[in-house]
């Protein structure tokens, strides 16, 4: 069982996203592997990859390879990915979207899906961090549902506290006192982003039963 968490952050060091990507999986690991069962976890930077822009070829279209690959490191994200029973994708807000190499991944990801879907029934959940308070926590995470949808991934979030713990990881620096924090800071975005880490390892031990 192998679950991949994809940080779309482009910073190199104390990235809030990737912070929440991290207690996301510890948390799936530590319910993956109870004794009886083993898993294991992996965190992918997507700014640590050489990712070319996607130049509408089509030739995925074709199922024919993609030019692109030849010239970078998308086939090496591509064999990871493919392995993991779930995959977990971290992006911070930027102008309430996703970053651009995070985006590129994303286009360039066309021939997984061109081919006969080759990540259907992996089970996806997404976790944000933006600056603002309302600065589009909400549009991200939807924006990630939706091409988990488009890949035929199976859309998890989080069942903590019906009242306290929303259904993805989401945060901001913006304080509602005033004043800025980053993701360590922010208890209510740690405990939703683990939440989700926790339920995605326990769907992944049930279709692995
Ligand atoms: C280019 C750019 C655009 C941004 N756009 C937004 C935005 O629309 N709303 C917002 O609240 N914060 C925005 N931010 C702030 C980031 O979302 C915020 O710093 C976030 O914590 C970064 O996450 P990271 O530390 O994981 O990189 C933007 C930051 C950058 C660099």
């Amino acid at each position: 069982m192998l679950i991949v968490g994809i940080c779309g952050s482009p910073k190199r060091k104390n990235s809030s996203t990737r912070f929440l990507l991290q207690k996301a999986l510890e948390a799936a690991s530590e319910a993956l592997s109870d004794g009886e069962t083993k898993g294991e976890t992996l965190l992918l930077d997507i700014s640590e990859y050489e990712i070319r822009q996607c130049t509408g070829c089509d030739a995925c279209v074709r199922k024919t390879p993609c030019p692109e690959s030849d010239k970078d490191d998308m086939p090496k994200i591509e064999e990871q990915i493919k392995q993991a029973d779930a995959i977990i994708i971290a992006a911070p807000s930027y102008f309430t979207s996703v970053p651009g190499v995070l985006k590129d991944f994303m286009d360039r990801s066309r021939p997984m899906k061109m081919l006969n879907h080759e990540l259907r029934d992996k089970i996806f959940g997404a976790i944000t961090y933006a600056g603002l308070r309302y600065g589009g926590q909400e549009p991200v995470i939807e924006l990630l549902h939706r091409f988990a949808l488009a890949h035929g991934m199976i859309i998890a979030g989080g069942v903590g506290s019906p009242v306290k713990d929303g259904p993805f990881g989401s945060g901001a620096m913006q304080k509602d006192e005033g004043g800025w924090r980053i993701a360590k800071e922010d208890e209510l975005a740690i405990a939703a982003s683990e939440g989700l880490g926790k339920r995605i390892a326990k769907l992944v031990k049930r279709f692995n039963q």
